[in-house]
């Protein structure tokens, strides 16, 4: 069984839908850990009510990135993890976690990229008054959200949608894309 570390630094809905996926058989993997870089995100929580181990620790806590990132790798390599998958972590991914899991990491954005990447990009869109949005998974490379893209599924923006209603449309299509994505990338094995 592939096994999977899942990265958040939220409320963690998503890292919610990834467990009950892997319960239900839709995702034959292991989560092995969730990995948290905030002390008092809400994702934390939902690990420990399911079981799955929680490693928490922030940057502020290591002298660089460099060694907050080895510091996680040696876990990480440790719990024999085969895919880091970013499911809201708010950090950008360093030289030191890249080079180790390359081809092997993914993340979930709430835009259509390479349309609003960063951060806020719900709002972003309803903002800049576009009619079609949507979600994408992509692989992570050194950049802000700019990876290969894997997959990517629309949503339009209605004429009396609000941000709240435009979330709820994004989080009901991430809770399905997301681990139906990563359910067809570790059948299909490592990307190299
Ligand atoms: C999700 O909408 C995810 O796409 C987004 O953060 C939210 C986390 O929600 N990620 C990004 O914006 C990454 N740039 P959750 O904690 O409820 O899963």
């Amino acid at each position: 069984m592939i096994s999977l570390a899942v990265f958040a630094s939220g409320s963690g809905t998503n890292f919610q839908s990834i467990v009950n996926a892997t319960k239900k058989g839709e995702l034959q993997a292991t989560i092995k850990v969730l990995f948290c870089d905030k002390k008092e995100a809400k994702v934390i929580e939902r690990a420990k009510a399911e079981g799955i181990p929680a490693i928490v620790l922030t940057p502020k806590e290591f002298p660089s990135k460099k060694e907050y990132e080895e510091a996680i790798l040696t876990q990480l390599k440790e719990l024999q993890v085969d895919w880091i998958i970013l499911a809201g972590y708010m950090r950008l991914i360093g030289e030191t976690l890249l080079h180790a899991y390359e081809g092997n990491i993914v993340n979930i954005h709430p835009s259509l990229l390479p349309a609003f990447p960063g951060k806020d990009a719900i709002q972003q869109a309803f903002q800049a008054k576009v009619k079609i949005t949507g979600v994408t998974v992509h692989f992570v490379d050194e950049g802000m959200d700019t990876g290969p893209i894997i997959d990517q599924e629309s949503i339009r923006i209605d004429e009396h949608e609000t941000y709240e209603s435009l979330q709820a449309k994004i989080q009901r299509i991430e809770h399905v894309l997301y681990p139906k994505t990563i359910q067809a990338l570790v059948t299909r094995g490592h990307h190299s």
